[in-house]
């Protein structure tokens, strides 16, 4: 950096371009209870820049991926797009999905089984661009043909009248990819993208996501529960647990300086990256209707467990003390008394 006399303007808020400020969802269990899948989530996804929400099965990611989405409305809080909140109307939703598209994990299942592969493409471009045509003028064939090109399905008009039944696992996936790339999207959500796929295709179809995110500038936000996965791609990493991120920053600072005790635990447990000893988490199955006092984590903690907490006089606090809200900021943070 050179040292001006005029100082550079801020650089930081415009590159957010969707935020999760204060999120909190929750639902009417079947008993008559109410479950907080989302605890008041701040996050914040900017240009350019691939992040992975990652946590054990129900920590809410992908309440949050929905809520992100539009699909879930927060009981509390707001989702941010573009520095204005969420417009939940029919029209405003329809907007809002042709600038923020998601893929699913279940790709098979978010195929119409009847349309081809050129109509599950151009289905999407259809319902937000009136004219079919892109600004250079393409046509809505060509339009489609580039997508399924840029997803890696070449030469794309041999698929153009393919149904599902007749694609490979990793080509669904990759239509998908293609009908949600064709509009164009300033972020993309995508749900354990490559968890119901063979390890041999997972590789190229997490290097789609990060291609999008170099060459087009797109935000991505990959909800996973492999940490392997999100040390080959993630630029900064979330962790949830039991509806909150607990931990957050780049991908080096989580991965390699793991500050809360359940990131370190699920690291602890990665084939990938080297540890002496693996760390089992013991205790009860977190449920979103019956959130622990003080730090949500403390009965499944080992660090409490072992006497840690304790000798850093901190063990009250574990169990009595709530933390507060993790802010999006980018910073590497913690939510453990500890940290
Ligand atoms: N529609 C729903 N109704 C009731 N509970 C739900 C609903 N969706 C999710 N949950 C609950 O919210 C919690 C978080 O779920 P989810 O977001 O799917 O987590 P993850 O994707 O991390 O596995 C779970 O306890 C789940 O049972
Ligand atoms: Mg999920």
């Amino acid at each position: 950096m050179s040292a001006a006399a005029v100082p550079a303007p801020d650089p930081a808020p415009d590159d957010v371009v969707l935020e999760a400020r204060g999120v909190e969802v929750e639902f009417v269990t079947r008993t008559g209870h109410a479950a907080r899948a989302l605890d008041g989530v701040d996050l914040s996804v900017r240009r350019g820049e691939v992040l992975a929400i990652v946590g054990e099965s129900g920590s809410g990611k992908t309440t949050l991926a929905r809520t992100l989405m539009g699909l879930e409305r927060p009981t509390r809080g707001e989702v941010v797009f573009g520095g204005a909140p969420l417009d939940y109307s029919f029209r405003g939703l329809k907007a809002y999905r042709s600038r923020v598209q998601m893929v699913l994990q279940d790709a098979a299942g978010s195929l119409n089984p009847r349309q081809t592969v050129y109509e599950s493409v151009a289905e999407g471009i259809r319902l937000h661009r009136r004219d079919r045509s892109d600004e250079q003028g393409r046509s809505e064939a060509e339009l489609v043909a580039a997508a399924l090109a840029e997803s890696g399905l070449r030469p794309p008009e041999r698929l153009f009248l393919r149904y599902p039944h007749e694609l490979s696992g990793g080509q669904k996936q990759r239509v998908l990819i293609a009908g949600a790339l064709a509009l164009r999207p300033e972020v993309l959500l995508a749900d354990e993208p490559v968890s119901s796929l063979d390890a041999s295709i997972r590789g190229e179809i997490l290097a789609l996501l990060l291609r999008f995110r170099q060459e087009l500038g797109m935000g991505v936000a990959v909800v996973t529960h492999d940490l392997g996965l999100a040390w080959n791609i993630a630029d900064r990493i979330a962790v949830m647990y039991l509806g909150r991120v607990v931990e957050c920053g780049t991908t080096e600072e989580v991965l390699t300086a793991p500050r809360h005790p359940y990131t370190q635990a699920l690291l602890s447990v990665v084939p990938e990256i080297e540890q002496l000893e693996p760390v089992v988490l013991t205790g009860e199955v977190p449920d979103p209707s019956r959130i622990p006092s003080g730090c949500r984590f403390h009965p499944r903690c080992p660090k409490l467990a072992d006497g840690t907490a304790d000798r850093a006089g901190v063990a009250g606090d574990c169990v009595g003390t709530p933390l507060p809200v993790l802010p999006a900021t980018g910073d590497h943070r913690a939510a453990c008394h500890l940290a």
